[in-house]
């Protein structure tokens, strides 16, 4: 999880708790002004609390009976002041902050655990900075189709794509159940249209759920990222973007080979992969290149990396995107 994203959502609860308690304030002068008996009420309130607490800390002998005569008194106060507000049509609860969530209210915890409304914004925006946020709706574990995958043997390979793809997906969801203890990072390779970046996208978003920062990217798009780097921008939002590429818990890099290659691209390619190698933070890269496509295409440098430290799935079977655009034609004549 990201610190920087929690810092800033614990700065957006400060403002929502400050602004809850100067509303309050705005209605304890309104109310104070109509009904003076309240202020009077509210300072004897207070003072009951201040003496308790000091007997608390001095640990008088006649401590316990005083806090029960006290708190006798302070309910009786509480409930007057609860019919003087109804009286003069105020809700009972008129002077209290109304904070956007009263279980925290507006803290982001409880005790030492995090509040569930602080989970939902994290996972929130972990969703806005994850650039698939719309996409999940559709590709997702619960979306699988096996059936796009033939259960009959298929070009020479040992296993039918059906029983590939069932293994696959069994790897995948071992994956995500495993997140926080393995160190694996997988390798989706094979022809177009046959469910790489559907499986991957399977991954991010039961990862976002549980409140990961996943960053999705295309190759080309990382160079892109890696690039403008080197050129001291200071946009924020751009070095947001930097930073999560390098330090998010699962980076996505989908369709590598299709960025412009230089030695400029490999050797930013080659930097990130190995720091985050470095650091255990886990990668899923899918590829219509061949295995001996990438060994041609990638210095070995970014090669030995890959084939040491990623689990290779290769897809095959026939081109799903295809099978879908027949589907439509012909629900459609
Ligand atoms: N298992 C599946 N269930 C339902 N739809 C799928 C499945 N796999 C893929 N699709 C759909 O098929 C199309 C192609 O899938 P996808 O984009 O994942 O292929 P790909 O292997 O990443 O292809 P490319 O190499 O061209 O990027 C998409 O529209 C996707 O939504
Ligand atoms: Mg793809």
């Amino acid at each position: 999880m990201s610190d920087r994203y929690i810092n800033e959502l614990l700065l957006e609860y400060e403002k929502l708790r400050t602004n809850a308690e100067q509303q309050a304030k705005t209605r304890q002068i309104e109310v104070y002004k109509k009904i003076p008996r309240i202020k009077d009420i509210d300072a004897s309130l207070r003072k009951i609390g201040l003496e308790i607490a000091k007997a608390v800390i001095k640990g008088n002998d006649d401590m316990k009976n005083l806090i029960e005569r006290e708190k006798k008194v302070c309910t009786d106060l509480r409930v007057e002041k609860a019919e003087l507000l109804t009286k003069h049509n105020f809700p009972a609860d008129y002077m209290e902050p109304k904070y956007r969530c009263p279980d925290c209210q507006d803290t982001g915890y409880i005790g030492t655990e995090k509040c569930h409304c602080l989970k939902q914004r994290i996972i929130d925006k972990h969703y806005d900075q994850s650039n698939i946020r719309n996409i999940l709706k559709k590709e997702n574990f619960e979306m699988f189709v096996f059936d796009y995958y033939s259960p009959h043997k298929f070009n020479g390979e040992q296993i039918s794509p059906r029983k590939n793809i069932e293994d696959i997906f069994k790897a995948c969801i071992e994956f995500v159940n495993n997140f926080d203890t393995t160190s694996q990072n997988l390798f989706f390779y094979g022809d177009s249209g046959l469910g790489k970046t559907f499986l991957s996208n399977c991954i991010a978003k039961d990862l976002l759920d549980k409140g990961k920062l996943v960053i999705y990217q295309t190759s080309s798009s990382l160079i892109e990222i890696l690039r403008e780097a080197q050129f001291d921008n200071n946009d924020t939002g751009f070095k947001e973007k930097l930073e999560d590429v390098f330090d998010c818990e699962l980076l996505i890099i989908d369709d590598l080979g299709t960025e412009y290659i230089t030695d400029f691209s490999q050797m930013e390619l080659f930097n990130l992969i190995n720091k985050r190698l470095i650091t255990q933070k886990k990668m899923i890269i899918s590829t219509n290149l061949s295995l001996d496509n990438i060994f041609n295409t990638y210095s070995e440098r970014i090669t030995s990396r890959i084939f040491g430290n990623f689990t290779m799935f290769k897809f095959y079977g026939e081109d799903i995107r295809i099978k879908i655009a027949q589907e439509k034609r012909k629900k459609s004549k």
